[in-house]
């Protein structure tokens, strides 16, 4: 109640505000202690002056729990070999500095959990990324909301959040489940699934089975894609993920996900088939140091066209142990740029002259046209590379 009064300050007292508001929304019956934030809203490109001015009006606090950033619009270091002009690098750094300011980790990343920021099984937490939220409650059995800036930034300044939602047990049981037909193979598979699959159930919580041993970097792309297309912060995958042999299955609707299934959730994603490409991207979450690998690989000994950019995004400690094993290296030498701190959807890509651009993930590829005013190509990361050396689909 003291904080309620304002007798920490009027920033502590919005911050509570916000979450008794959203408790009352969702009739929670108290605020819970959480682990961790993981805070969005960090470009200057989604957030633009206004939300500026709310960082910087809060900023005179600091945050009580571990608390990192999502993507921001541009590499903090190599903006400028982007492209970014110098008008918006200035506002990024204002946000950037706002954030640093409230005591949050300018991790910059929408993959924490592979940098640090990994809650543990059963842990409460407060995050925002769609992405992470999702890949959170699903593959690590943490538990949170699908929080927005705001409601992750008074979290992290109160150290609660409200107790509804996937914090509950009843929440997190499945509403549909999905019995796979085909077998996957790239990360393109797994995201097609979770676009064609999002977009079923909406926010609803589904059960897979048939899928096998899939990786790290599957699982990622899974969770992005259903979070995506739907408003999904929670799957379950039968003998895989952490809750799923303890919940009941049974009296819920059941659908097939078949290879032609997979081959129409491939060409919905894309909105040309051919032509020329300005620009290849991968990272979508940010790529994992197993991505980064695969993109070495492929692009090996050969050069990325005249015309077209390969450009490649993940996080700093990624980047760092890419650079150790050599991945950065063979990605460089062959002309491919790697970037940290952002996206190609967060980042400016309307305002850098790109018109095409080939991509492996799902969730790009449906916010790219209108976020980045692009038209898009979807496909396999080896496919997206190929682009790249040709310059064209
Ligand atoms: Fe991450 Fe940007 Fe995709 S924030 S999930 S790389 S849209």
């Amino acid at each position: 109640m003291s904080i309620l009064r304002g007798d920490n300050g009027t920033v502590k007292k919005k911050a509570m505000e916000i979450l008794v508001a959203l408790g009352e929304i969702f009739n929670a019956n108290k605020l819970i202690d959480v682990g961790s934030t993981q805070i969005s809203g960090v470009s200057y490109k989604t957030i633009g002056d206004a939300g500026l001015q709310w960082v910087e009006s809060m900023s005179s606090e600091k945050v009580v729990i571990p608390s990192t950033l999502n993507p921001t619009g541009m590499d903090l270091h190599l903006w400028q070999q982007m492209g970014i002009s110098q008008e918006f690098a200035a506002k990024q750094i204002q946000i950037i500095n706002a954030y640093s300011k409230l005591g949050v980790k300018s991790l910059c990343s929408c993959t924490p959990y592979l940098s640090g920021n990994t809650p543990k099984f059963k842990e409460h937490i407060a995050w925002a990324e769609s992405s992470a939220v999702c890949y959170a409650n699903s593959v690590l059995g943490a538990r949170t909301n699908r929080e927005g800036g705001p409601s992750a930034l008074a979290a992290a300044l109160i150290g609660k959040t409200a107790n509804y939602g996937y914090h509950l047990d009843e929440n997190r049981q499945p509403t549909i489940c999905v019995d796979l037909d085909v077998h996957l193979h790239e990360e393109s598979d797994y995201s097609a699934l979770g676009i064609s699959i999002g977009k079923k159930v909406n926010n609803g919580v589904p059960y897979f089975t048939g899928i096998k041993n899939p990786s790290v970097d599957s699982l990622k792309s899974l969770a992005a894609a259903l979070a995506a297309s739907g408003g999904v912060a929670l799957y379950h995958v039968e003998s895989v993920t952490p809750e799923a042999n303890s919940i009941k299955v049974g009296g819920i609707e059941m659908i097939n996900f078949t290879s032609d299934d997979l081959a129409s959730s491939y060409d919905s994603l894309s909105t040309i088939q051919s032509g020329p490409v300005d620009l290849v991207t991968i990272g979508c979450p940010h790529a994992s140091l197993s991505e980064m690998k695969k993109v070495a690989n492929h692009v090996k000994g050969k050069r990325i066209a005249n015309n077209t950019k390969l450009w490649v995004f993940t996080s700093v400690g990624v980047k760092l142990m890419a650079e150790r094993f050599g991945y950065l290296r063979d990605i460089v030498k062959a002309g491919g740029e790697v970037y940290t701190d952002c996206c190609m959807v967060v980042a400016p890509i309307e305002e850098l002259g790109f018109k095409t651009m080939a991509v492996n993930s799902g969730k790009a590829a449906i916010y790219s046209p209108s976020a980045s005013k692009v038209e898009v190509i979807y496909g396999t990361t080896g496919r997206c590379v190929d682009i790249a050396v040709k310059g064209f689909a």
